[in-house]
């Protein structure tokens, strides 16, 4: 049963401010998205398919995979505008296989540990996404900058990556969904969510597990970098 991880890194994070992308700013003397392709090289997962901006794909082909010697990298594809399209490019790319990863490759602390229990829980479930229950209070506005709603904390979580599916439900779901217009989708729980009535499994990944998306984020990723 392949499993197959999707390692995205097309992103323009125009939130950081940065003019190099932010998965390649260096950490530690090595590219952020080094990081979370170690974890996936070192982990069950059998291949995985890094995709970048058009215009990378070579220079992380040698600066990047050869470098590090990610030989689970069997490809490295371009992604697109979205996130969304990125992964789909994703999907199109993989011949087959039995379960599919979703990971953020700004994602860089995800662990042998969160791995593990993200493949077991989407052989149990078909699908499932990491996440931690939220700490702050959150709000629902109004659009205009006035409280609407408070929802019961006890119930909210943070969403976090890899997101697992079985690869037939997960490329079915996108191919439906992606021609729809207006759905705002930010992660691939939510894809899954409209297409289908299957119930997405929340597994506890960790409070380090932090997308790397503004400046300060830098500086708590020199803390947390143990590797
Ligand atoms: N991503 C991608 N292709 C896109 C957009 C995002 O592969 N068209 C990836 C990013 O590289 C990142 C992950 O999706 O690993 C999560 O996205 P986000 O944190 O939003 O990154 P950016 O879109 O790059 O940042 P920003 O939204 O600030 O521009
Ligand atoms: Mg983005």
């Amino acid at each position: 049963e392949k499993v197959v991880a999707i390692v995205l890194a097309a992103g323009q994070g125009t939130r950081m401010n940065s003019p190099i992308q932010k998965q390649f700013l260096l950490v530690k003397g090595k590219p952020l998205v080094y990081y979370s392709l170690l974890e996936f090289q070192e982990s069950d997962v059998d291949e995985i398919i890094l995709v970048v901006s058009p215009g990378c794909i070579e220079s992380c082909r040698q600066d990047i995979v050869e470098t590090y010697n990610f030989d689970k990298v069997v490809k490295i594809i371009e992604g697109g505008q979205e996130r969304y399209n990125s992964v789909y490019n994703g999907i199109k790319a993989i011949g087959s296989c039995a379960y599919l990863l979703i990971h953020d490759g700004a994602r860089p602390f995800v662990d042998q540990e969160i791995i593990k229990r993200t493949i077991e829980s989407v052989k149990e479930y078909r699908a499932c996404v990491v996440g931690m229950p939220v700490k702050d209070t959150i709000k629902i506005a109004d659009g205009k900058e006035f409280i609407k709603e408070t929802p019961d904390r006890s119930l909210l979580w943070q969403i976090q990556t890899p997101q697992a599916f079985e690869y037939s439900l997960v490329k079915d779901a996108y191919e439906k969904v992606l021609d729809l217009a207006d759905i705002n989708v930010t992660d691939d729980a939510m894809v899954v969510e409209a297409a289908t009535d299957i119930k997405v499994k929340l597994i506890r990944g960790s409070y380090e597990n932090i997308k790397i998306t503004t400046p300060e984020d830098l500086k708590i990723a020199e803390v947390f970098c143990c590797r």
